[in-house]
């Protein structure tokens, strides 16, 4: 199986989170990693599963990763399969609690991911994930890094 990490970083901490999805599908074949921006349709060619993380910024996918999403030719994923995942702040006490009832109306960056693949004719494997960060710069809750392999072997299956 050949698949394709796209993700977008800007502290480190979704690089992170590709690295151990990327690590984790290693015994499945073929994989590639790459920062969205240099992130290609051409890229997309021959991939089985194609995997897009960015982290969650004002409830949304960041602009590389918009950007490469909106670039993908519609039915270019047909026959490919496709996940979505994101980093997120924790919402603990320490966020104001308007931003908090925002996010829950608003939600994360994983899920419009997940559409725009699905619209591009991909075929959804696993849920959409969110991987915990603290504050804006992180770092990753305890844990996230390896919750983060065993999402992406839940995938390969
Ligand atoms: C301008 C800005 C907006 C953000 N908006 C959100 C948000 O809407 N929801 C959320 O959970 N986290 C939000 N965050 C926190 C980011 O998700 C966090 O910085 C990111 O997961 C870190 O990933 P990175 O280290 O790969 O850049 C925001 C951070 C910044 C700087």
């Amino acid at each position: 199986m050949k698949t394709l990490v796209v993700y977008e970083t800007f502290y480190g901490n979704t690089e992170k989170v590709a690295r151990a999805v990327a690590e984790a599908l290693k015994a499945q074949g073929e994989v590639q990693t790459l920062r969205a921006a240099e992130a290609k349709p051409e890229h997309i060619a021959g991939v089985d599963l194609l995997i897009v993380g960015s982290p969650t910024r004002a409830f949304r996918p960041c602009p590389a990763t918009k950007a490469f999403l909106a670039a993908i030719p519609a039915g270019a994923l047909n026959g490919v399969k496709v996940a979505a995942f994101d980093t997120r702040t924790v919402m603990d006490k320490a966020v104001p609690g308007i931003l908090r009832f925002m996010a829950r109306i608003f939600g994360y960056a994983a899920q419009p991911i997940a559409a725009s693949l699905q619209k591009k004719g991909g075929t959804l494997v696993g849920s959409p994930e969110g991987f915990f960060v603290r504050g804006s710069e992180g770092p990753l809750l305890e844990g996230e890094l390896e919750r983060a392999a065993e999402w992406a072997a839940s995938l390969a299956k």
